[in-house]
């Protein structure tokens, strides 16, 4: 399968380094570390993460035909780490629209996609393994493959498995299998919800995903088609 893989002890952070290099790198590049000194999350969020024990990698996409994937790369890659973590037998795995895979009711890992279109697109994936202790206070619980399955489990097998499938999935797209995945491993679904588009707040139930990945929601009766914006469950 055509990609590259850069491993790193010791990073700022794999997205920042992709975005400052992806000129001279390839499409499909992947970068991975065992920690991050300025891990990134979303909305200018800190992603900590336990040094050597968890999966911490961005990969770059440059060519053209991908970079149309961008308004939906976050929930693909997230079905990749849902179906990573369903070939462990880890039972209950979903994933929160946008971009958080959910075991349970906690994360185990979080998604940040950045980018310049039409020049590149950054996808920053941060999947938590062998950590124990998560500190307290996270606006989300989060949880550990370890936490679940009680055993350690190989952070390079788990690339072996996940990288390959992302590059595979995503040249030979087939949006109804990711699409179907999705409608059946839907945190959201038939939960009350808050979101925030463009300043204002929307209030209603998560019906489904459309087509396009949105999320629907029927807030008074009108049904909303929701393609970006913070979900808050009520
Ligand atoms: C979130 O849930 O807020 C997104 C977290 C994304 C974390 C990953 S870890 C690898 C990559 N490099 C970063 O600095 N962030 C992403």
């Amino acid at each position: 399968m055509q990609y590259k893989e850069i491993h790193f002890d010791e990073i700022d952070s794999t997205n920042t380094y992709l975005k400052n290099t992806y000129r001279l790198l390839d499409n499909f590049t992947f970068a991975s570390t065992d920690y991050q000194s300025h891990g990134k999350g979303r909305n200018d969020r800190i992603w900590n993460s336990d040094k050597g024990e968890n999966l911490m990698f961005s990969f770059l996409i440059k060519d053209e035909p991908l970079l149309k994937l961008a308004p939906i790369i976050s929930l693909l890659s997230a079905v990749e780490v849902a179906k990573a973590l369903e070939t462990y037998k880890i039972k209950d795995v979903s994933i929160k629209w946008p971009n958080d895979v959910i075991i349970g009711d906690k994360k185990v890992c979080g998604i940040l996609a950045e980018g310049e279109l039409p020049n590149y697109l950054v996808v920053g994936i941060g999947i938590n393994v062998n950590q124990k202790v998560f500190p307290e206070g996270l606006r989300r619980p989060a949880t550990s493959i370890y936490n679940v399955l009680n055993k350690e489990i190989s952070i390079s097998e788990l690339k072996e498995k996940l990288f390959p499938s992302i590059v595979n999935n995503l040249i030979n797209l087939d949006s109804n299998n990711y699409l179907e995945y999705f409608r059946n491993h839907n945190y959201l679904l038939n939960r009350r919800v808050r979101v925030l588009v463009n300043n204002e707040i929307f209030i209603g139930e998560v019906i489904g995903i459309d087509d396009n990945f949105c999320l629907q929601i029927l807030s008074h009766d009108i049904l909303l088609h929701i393609d970006s914006g913070e979900i808050e469950i009520l």
